[in-house]
């Protein structure tokens, strides 16, 4: 069958590279997809907010099943419009995507569903005086966050309760966020380690697939502002059955029952973003898609055909799946442009892509210009590897990192050392 994939980060590229492995697979289409998506399929133009022409190229291509990479297209409804034409669609539909698109409607969902998370309270925008006031029952630090999309931006830690007060002014006047910030959430600091689950739901059924931790830090030891991720490894080493089986009791199971309960349909990935403190897991908050860098080395180590999982999942047969797991760990490295997350310089070059051995390179901010692959992005290129132990993937991708070269690359050489 044909498919269409929507996206052009590394996710992207890492969900494409496994469709194609699919014999259910015959043209993979990925709008608007990068130089990697080039590689296992077909890239097109297409403006994902015109559902018109959304249609038209669905006609046009004979398309079956569409899968939704990132959170914005889900949040504006194309689910549900696909749906209602009979496309299989991997994604939830408006509502759902709230649990990522809105924090108010989230910490209210989890609060309503006896879900672990931190201790907040939400603020309107002419309540910035009770905001302020109610701050200071905190102990500092103390987390705000804009209830919208802010393109990962909008998480701030306040360090002083005068910083709090300009980032609740900020926020709650529009001038930081728009109408994302206008609604803010208190909440307390955790202090801990972080970690990703991600599940598969069909709306009745979910499976677990493999777990992940995520660096999101632009400097090494975690330091300097967050990125949308600068490395990622799979499985992470911290979490034994006991841990897993607290986040699937007392987040995820509850999660699945809340959105039948609330009649939310969900098909799709559901991403939860896990403190762990103190050995207790908190739901920091949850992605109605999969996590990038996260899926680079997700997807390496799942062993089902996905394209037969996904069809599963759109039919709510998810029950007769069983997903399985390569038993070796594998590893992310994302290089970057000089400057990133800051201003930094497209357009350079990339040598070395094709002389790298054992890695899978899943291209992340890239394009092709005159048989030359150039930068196109703060976060450029995503080297995974699989190993025996994580040490082994590590060595394997940083040696691969070593050779990739283009004016500016940085990347963090720290990965996965924390939990080594
Ligand atoms: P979020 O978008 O809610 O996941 O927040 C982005 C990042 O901010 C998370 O990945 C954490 O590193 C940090 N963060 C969010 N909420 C908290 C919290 N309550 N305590 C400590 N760190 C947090
Ligand atoms: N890696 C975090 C995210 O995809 O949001």
């Amino acid at each position: 069958m044909n498919i269409l994939l929507i996206g052009q980060g590394g996710r992207e590229h890492a969900i494409a590279w496994k469709l194609a492995q699919s014999p259910q697979c015959e043209t993979l289409y990925i709008a608007p997809g990068n130089a990697g998506t080039a590689e296992v399929g077909v890239n097109v133009t297409l403006d994902v907010t015109d559902f018109e022409a959304v249609y038209e190229m669905i006609t046009e291509k004979e398309i079956l099943l569409v899968i939704i990479g990132p959170e914005q297209p889900l949040v504006d409804g194309l689910a549900d419009f696909l749906r209602g034409i009979n496309i299989a669609v991997i994604g939830p539909g408006r509502e759902g995507a709230q649990l990522e698109g809105s924090k108010e409607f989230s910490k209210a969902f989890m609060e309503r569903h006896n879900i672990n998370t931190a201790r907040f309270q939400t603020f309107q925008s002419w309540e910035e005086g009770f905001a302020k006031e109610y701050v200071r029952s905190y102990p500092l630090p103390v987390v705000i966050k804009a209830s919208g999309l802010a393109a990962g931006k909008g998480v701030v830690i306040c360090e002083t309760y005068e910083e709090a007060d300009e980032t609740i002014e900020g926020m709650l006047s529009g001038g930081w966020f728009g109408l994302s910030g206008k609604t803010i959430i208190v909440e307390q600091f955790l202090k801990g380690i972080e970690m990703s689950v991600f599940a598969l739901s069909d709306g009745k059924t979910y499976k677990l697939l493999p777990n992940a931790k995520d660096y999101k830090k632009i400097g090494e030891g975690d330091t300097g502002p967050n990125t949308g991720g600068m490395g990622a490894i799979s499985p992470v080493p911290f979490a034994d059955i006991r841990l897993m089986d607290k986040i699937t009791e007392k987040i995820i199971e509850p999660t699945f029952q809340g959105l039948v309960h609330d009649d939310i349909p969900y098909c799709g990935f559901l991403f939860f973003g896990i403190m762990v403190s103190e050995g207790e897991p908190y739901l920091l908050e949850y992605n109605c898609r999969m996590g990038d860098p996260e899926s680079e080395v997700v997807f390496p180590r799942l062993e089902n055909d996905l394209v037969e999982l996904l069809l599963a999942a759109d039919s709510v047969n998810l029950h007769n799946q069983t997903i399985k797991v390569k038993e070796e760990a594998c590893c992310t490295v994302m290089l970057a442009s000089q400057g990133y997350p800051d201003q930094y310089e497209k357009g350079k070059v990339i040598s070395g892509i094709h002389d790298s051995k054992d890695v899978m390179i899943f291209h992340a901010g890239t394009k092709e210009s005159d048989g030359n692959i150039l930068t196109n992005g703060g976060r450029v290129l995503a080297i995974s590897a699989l190993g025996k132990t994580l040490n082994e993937a590590l060595e394997k991708s940083y040696r691969a990192a070593r050779v990739i070269e283009y004016e500016g690359k940085y990347y963090r050489k720290d990965i996965g050392k924390d939990v080594l």
